[in-house]
C-alpha cells in the first residue's frame, strides 16, 4: 500500500520553522511562523499561566476523561470572553462554545458542522486569506471560493470590492471573516466598516464563520471581539472558531474553541450533539490541561487582569516595533513606501516582495519567510531590525 504514496512538500510556513533551526548563520531572523517574541527572541510563558500552573498542579486530582465537550469552565468562560458576559446570546441559550485542539480543529469541525447542516454550502473567504484555510475546508468537503480584499498596490481593504462581492451571497453559503488582525495581510475592516458587514450578512442571510486568533492583538482584548458581536447581534446563525495559541502565548498547548449561535436554544443543543458526534470520530475529547489553566486565569480577578495587561505588552510592543521598522526603512534610502507597516496591526504584513526575493532574503541573508512575503513583525527587536533593513535594501535593487 505505501507504494503508492507519494510524498507531500511540507507546509509552507511550518516547514519554515525547520529551515530556521537548520541554519548555522548567527545572525538568522524567522519571520515565518507567527508566533510572539520577545526583545531577547523568546517566546516567553505568560506569567498568569506560570501561576495558574502552580494552581492546577497544586489542586489536580485526577486524570480521568473530561467527556466531549473538554473543560465546563473554559468553554463557559471563552464564550463570556468572546461574546460578553451579559449578551442575548447567552441569555437565550442561543450560545454553544467546546474547547477543540486549537483554532485549526475549531475551524475543521465548523467545515464539518457546515457540511452536516447544509451538505451542498460554500466557503468564501478574503482573498488572501490563510494559507491552511484553503487546505482545511476542502479537505472537509467544502468548494472554496474568494471575495476581494487585499489591495496589493495601496496596501489597503478594497471595501467597495469586498462588499459588492457579499451582496451576491444568499442563504446557504458561508462567508470566512477574519475576526481582526487578518493574518497574512495585517489589514481589517475599522469598526464602521464591521457594522455594514454585519448588517448586510442579516440581510442577505448568508453564514459568517469567523476566524479569531488574535483577540487584544489589534485594539484591545474586548474591542476585537466587535466583529463577534455585531454578527451576533444581527444574524440568527453564526460560528467562531477561536485560538488561545496566540493570546495566552500557549501555543504547543493547542487550546481553541468552537462556538455556535443558532436562532434558538433547542437548535443550538442539537448542534452541540452534532459537534461531539463529529469531534469523537476523529479526537474523541480534547486535551484538558492548557484549558483547564485558561480556566483559572479566567475564574480569577487577580489572574485575568494580569493576563490582559501581558496581552496589552504584546499588542503594544508589536505596533513599536512597526513604528521603528516602518522609520528606520524610511531613513535607510529605500524608494519604496513601506509606511503601511506602522498603519497595520497584529503579527503580520506583506512586504510586496516577489518569491525570487523572499529566496534571496533567505539564502544571502538568512532571513526566513514564507515565499509570499508575509513577515511576522513580532520577530523584530533592538539587534536584528538594521540587518534586517539592510538586507531588504540589498534585494530591491
Ligand atoms: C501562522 O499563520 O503562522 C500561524 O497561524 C501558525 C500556523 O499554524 O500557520
Amino acid at each position: 500500500m505505501f507504494e503508492q504514496l507519494k510524498a507531500i512538500p511540507p507546509d509552507p510556513i511550518l516547514s519554515i520553522i525547520a529551515d530556521y533551526n537548520a541554519d548555522t548563520n548567527p545572525r538568522k531572523i524567522d519571520l515565518g511562523v507567527g508566533v510572539y517574541r520577545d526583545e531577547s527572541g523568546g517566546t516567553p510563558i505568560l506569567d498568569c499561566v506560570i501561576e495558574a500552573e502552580k494552581i492546577l498542579l497544586a489542586t489536580q486530582s485526577s486524570k480521568s476523561y473530561l467527556g466531549p465537550a473538554g473543560v465546563a469552565g473554559f468553554n463557559s468562560s471563552m464564550g463570556k470572553l468572546i461574546f460578553g458576559a451579559d449578551c442575548d446570546v447567552i441569555q437565550q441559550g442561543r450560545l454553544r462554545t467546546i474547547q477543540t485542539p486549537g483554532g485549526t480543529a475549531a475551524l475543521r469541525v465548523a467545515a464539518e458542522l457546515i457540511k452536516a447542516g447544509m451538505p451542498s454550502a460554500e466557503l468564501w473567504a478574503s482573498d488572501p486569506t490563510w494559507s491552511n484555510h484553503l487546505a482545511l475546508f476542502p479537505a472537509a468537503g467544502m468548494e472554496m471560493h474568494s471575495y476581494p480584499y487585499f489591495g496589493v498596490g495601496t496596501s489597503s481593504l478594497r471595501f467597495d470590492e469586498m462588499l459588492e462581492s457579499l451582496r451576491q451571497r444568499e442563504p446557504g453559503d458561508a462567508v470566512l471573516f477574519h475576526g481582526c488582525c487578518h493574518n497574512p495581510s495585517g489589514v481589517s475592516p475599522d469598526p464602521g466598516q464591521w457594522r455594514i458587514i454585519a448588517d448586510l450578512a442579516a440581510e442577505r442571510g448568508f453564514l459568517p464563520v469567523v476566524d479569531l486568533a488574535y483577540m487584544g492583538f489589534e485594539r484591545g482584548a474586548e474591542e476585537d471581539t466587535l466583529a463577534v458581536r455585531l454578527f451576533a447581534e444581527k444574524c440568527p446563525e453564526l460560528i467562531v472558531a477561536s485560538s488561545c495559541s496566540k493570546i495566552f502565548a500557549m501555543y504547543r498547548e493547542r487550546v481553541g474553541a468552537i462556538s455556535i449561535v443558532t436562532g434558538d436554544a433547542h437548535k443550538s443543543a442539537a448542534a452541540e450533539s452534532v459537534v461531539h458526534n463529529l469531534t469523537r470520530k476523529s479526537y474523541s475529547m480534547p486535551p484538558a490541561h492548557g484549558p483547564a489553566v485558561i480556566d483559572i486565569i479566567l475564574s480569577s480577578e487577580k489572574l485575568t487582569a494580569q493576563w490582559m495587561n501581558e496581552l496589552d505588552g504584546m499588542r503594544n510592543r508589536i505596533n513599536e516595533l512597526r513604528k521603528t521598522l516602518a522609520e528606520k526603512i524610511a531613513a535607510s534610502g529605500i524608494q519604496e513606501d513601506f509606511s503601511f507597516l506602522q498603519h497595520q496591526s497584529g503579527m503580520f504584513s506583506f512586504l510586496g516582495l516577489s518569491a525570487e526575493q523572499v529566496h534571496r532574503l533567505r539564502d544571502e541573508f538568512s532571513i526566513h519567510t514564507v515565499s509570499s512575503s508575509r513577515i511576522n513583525v513580532a520577530s523584530f527587536n533592538r539587534s536584528n531590525m538594521d540587518y534586517f533593513v539592510d538586507a531588504l535594501g540589498r534585494v530591491l535593487n
